[in-house]
C-alpha cells in the first residue's frame, strides 16, 4: 500500500502534516477532489471535515463533489467562479436526476487558498456538520462520493442558488476515511501536505461528451471491484455511457407507452366493439403486437435500471410484476378462445383473462406515469403520455361499459341460439 509507505515516511521524518485522501477525475487530471479529517474529528467520531475541489481556472462552468452514491440523496457542493477572482461554493441537496436545489443544511466555510490561483480554480472548504448530515462514520473505509463537471465559460456569480446546466461528466468513487485522517490544521490545504492519492480513493467516471482522452493520473481508478457506475472503469467504454442510457431510456419509454397506452387498450376496445366474427382474431393480433413491443421495452428498461442501479425503485418493480403477469395473458386468451370454439360457451378462463388483463393494463398505464416521474421527463412528454393514456383508457372503459349495457355475454349467447356459432361468443 503506497499510502502506508507515505505515512510511514512522513512520520519518520517527523512531518505532522494533515493526511489527505485524493481522487483525480479519470477524464481530466486537472480536476481533483481531496479530503481531510482532522485528528480531533477522527478520534471523537464527530466534528468538522475539510475538502478541496480543484479544477482548471477556465473552461469549466462548474465542478461538483457530493457525498452519496448517486444524485438522489446526495449532499452536493457545486463550485463556480464568482466573477471577482474567487469561487462560489453552493451546497445543494440532490433529489434525483435533475438540478439539485440549494440547501442551507450544510454548514460550510470557504477557507484561505481558495480562488483562481496559479491557473487553477480552487475551493478549500470546511464543513462543520457534513459527517452527521451524511451519516458518515469516520471508520468507513469505503464511503461513497460522487463528482460531476460541466464544460463551458465560468458562471461568474456569487449567487449560491445560480442555475446550473447538466454535467458533461459524472463519476462515483469511494474515499477511505481512515486514510484521510490526521493533522490538526484549521486549513489543511495551505500547508505542504502528504497526499495519499493512490490508495485512499477508488472509483470510476463517465463522460457524456467527447473530451480529451483520459489520462490515467489516478493509479487506482477503475482497478477496484467497486465499479457501480454507468460504465466500467476503462475509459473507452464509458465514453458514451450516459448518452446511450438516455437513448435506451427513450426507447424504453416509447415502446412501453405504445404497448400500454395504445395497443393494449385499443385491443380491448376491439374485443368489445368490433362487429363481425373476427373481433377475437383482431384482438389477438393487436395484443400480440403490444406484447412484443412491451417485451422489447422490458429489455431496454432492465438495461437502464441496471445501469442506474434503479432496479429497486417502485417503477421497475411494478413494471416487472406487470410483465410477469402479462406472460399468461396470451396463453389464457388462446386456450379460452379454443375452448369456446369447441364447447360453444364461456369457461372460467374468460373471466380470468378479462379481469387479470384489466388489472395488469391499469397497473401498467399507471406505472408509465411513475416511469416518467422517475426519469423526470419534460412536462411535454408527461402531458403527451397522460393525454394518450387518458383518451385510450376512456375509450376502453366506454367500450366495456357499452358492452355490458347491451347485455354483454348473455346477449351474445342468446344471439347464438338463432345464429350459427360465432367464433368468440361475443355479441355482434
Ligand atoms: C442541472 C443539474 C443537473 C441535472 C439536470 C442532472 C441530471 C442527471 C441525469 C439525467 C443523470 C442520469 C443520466 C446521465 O448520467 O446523464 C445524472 C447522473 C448523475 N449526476 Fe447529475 N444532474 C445535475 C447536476 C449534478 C450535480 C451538481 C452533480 C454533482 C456531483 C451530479 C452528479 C451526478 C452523478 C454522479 C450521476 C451518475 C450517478 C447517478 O445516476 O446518480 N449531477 N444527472
Ligand atoms: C398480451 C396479450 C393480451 C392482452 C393484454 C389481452 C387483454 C385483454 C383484456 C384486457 C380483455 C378484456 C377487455 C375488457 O376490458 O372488456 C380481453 C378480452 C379477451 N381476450 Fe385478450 N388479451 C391478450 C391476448 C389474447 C389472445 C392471444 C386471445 C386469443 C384469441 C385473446 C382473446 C380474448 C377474448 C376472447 C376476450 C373476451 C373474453 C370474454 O369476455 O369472453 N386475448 N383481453
Ligand atoms: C408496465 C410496464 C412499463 C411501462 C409502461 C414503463 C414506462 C416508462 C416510461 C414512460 C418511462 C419514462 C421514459 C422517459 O422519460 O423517456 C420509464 C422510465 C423508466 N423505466 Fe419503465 N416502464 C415499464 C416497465 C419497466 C420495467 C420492467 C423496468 C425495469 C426493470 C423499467 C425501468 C425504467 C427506468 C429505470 C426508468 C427511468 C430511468 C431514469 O430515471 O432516467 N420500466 N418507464
Ligand atoms: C476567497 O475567499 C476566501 C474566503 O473569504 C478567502 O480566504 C480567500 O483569500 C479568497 N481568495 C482570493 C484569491 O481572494
Amino acid at each position: 500500500m503506497r499510502w502506508k509507505v507515505a505515512t510511514a515516511l512522513a512520520s519518520l521524518i517527523g512531518l505532522s502534516t494533515a493526511q489527505l485522501a485524493r481522487y483525480v477525475s479519470p477524464s481530466d487530471s486537472s480536476v481533483s477532489f481531496s479530503l481531510n479529517i482532522p485528528s480531533s474529528t477522527s478520534s471523537s467520531g464527530s466534528g468538522a471535515i475539510f475538502f478541496q475541489i480543484r479544477g482548471p481556472a477556465s473552461g469549466k462552468s462548474w465542478i461538483a463533489l457530493g457525498i452519496g452514491s448517486g444524485m438522489a440523496g446526495s449532499h452536493i457542493f457545486v463550485v463556480y467562479t464568482d466573477g471577482s477572482g474567487n469561487v462560489t461554493v453552493s451546497a445543494r441537496a440532490g433529489q434525483g436526476h435533475f438540478e439539485p436545489e440549494f440547501s442551507s443544511d450544510a454548514e460550510i466555510t470557504l477557507l484561505g487558498g481558495s480562488g483562481i490561483v496559479d491557473g487553477s480554480l480552487i475551493a478549500n472548504v470546511r464543513c462543520d456538520n457534513c459527517l452527521s448530515l451524511a451519516e458518515l462514520s469516520v471508520t468507513n473505509t469505503r464511503s461513497n462520493w460522487i463528482w460531476a463537471d460541466k464544460d463551458g465559460s465560468g458562471l461568474d456569480t456569487s449567487d449560491v442558488e445560480a442555475t446550473i446546466r447538466q454535467h458533461d461528466r459524472t463519476g462515483t468513487f469511494t474515499f477511505d476515511l481512515t486514510a484521510a485522517a490526521g493533522g490538526d490544521s484549521s486549513n489543511p490545504f495551505v500547508q505542504s501536505v502528504r497526499s495519499s492519492t493512490s490508495a485512499a480513493a477508488t472509483g470510476t467516471g463517465t463522460r457524456t461528451s467527447s473530451g480529451s482522452t483520459p489520462t490515467s493520473s489516478n493509479p487506482s481508478s477503475g482497478s477496484n471491484g467497486d465499479d457501480q457506475n454507468l460504465g466500467s472503469g476503462s475509459s473507452d467504454t464509458t465514453t458514451s455511457g450516459a448518452s446511450s442510457i438516455n437513448k435506451m431510456l427513450k426507447i424504453h419509454g416509447i415502446l412501453m407507452g405504445l404497448a400500454f397506452a395504445v395497443f393494449f387498450p385499443f385491443g380491448s376496445v376491439i374485443i368489445r366493439l368490433l362487429p363481425g366474427p373476427h373481433k377475437a382474431d383482431v384482438h389477438m393480433v393487436v395484443q400480440i403486437i403490444g406484447f412484443g413491443l412491451s417485451i422489447a421495452g422490458l429489455a431496454y428498461g432492465i438495461m437502464v435500471a441496471q445501469d442506474l442501479r434503479y432496479i429497486t425503485e417502485t417503477h421497475p418493480i411494478i413494471g416487472m410484476v406487470v410483465m410477469g403477469g402479462l406472460f399468461f395473458q396470451p396463453i389464457v386468451g388462446l386456450i379460452h378462445h379454443w375452448l369456446f370454439k369447441a364447447k360453444g360457451k364461456r369457461t372460467i378462463l374468460a373471466y380470468i383473462h378479462t379481469y387479470w388483463g384489466r388489472a395488469l393494463l391499469i397497473l401498467g398505464i399507471v406505472n408509465g406515469g411513475l416511469g416518467l416521474q422517475l426519469a423526470d421527463n419534460t412536462t411535454g412528454g408527461t402531458i403527451a403520455y397522460s393525454v394518450v393514456a387518458g383518451v385510450m383508457g376512456l375509450a376502453w372503459l366506454s367500450a366495456s361499459v357499452l358492452y355490458y349495457v347491451r347485455g354483454g355475454s348473455k346477449a351474445a349467447i342468446g344471439a347464438k341460439l338463432e345464429k350459427p356459432l360465432s367464433p368468440d361468443g361475443l355479441r355482434e
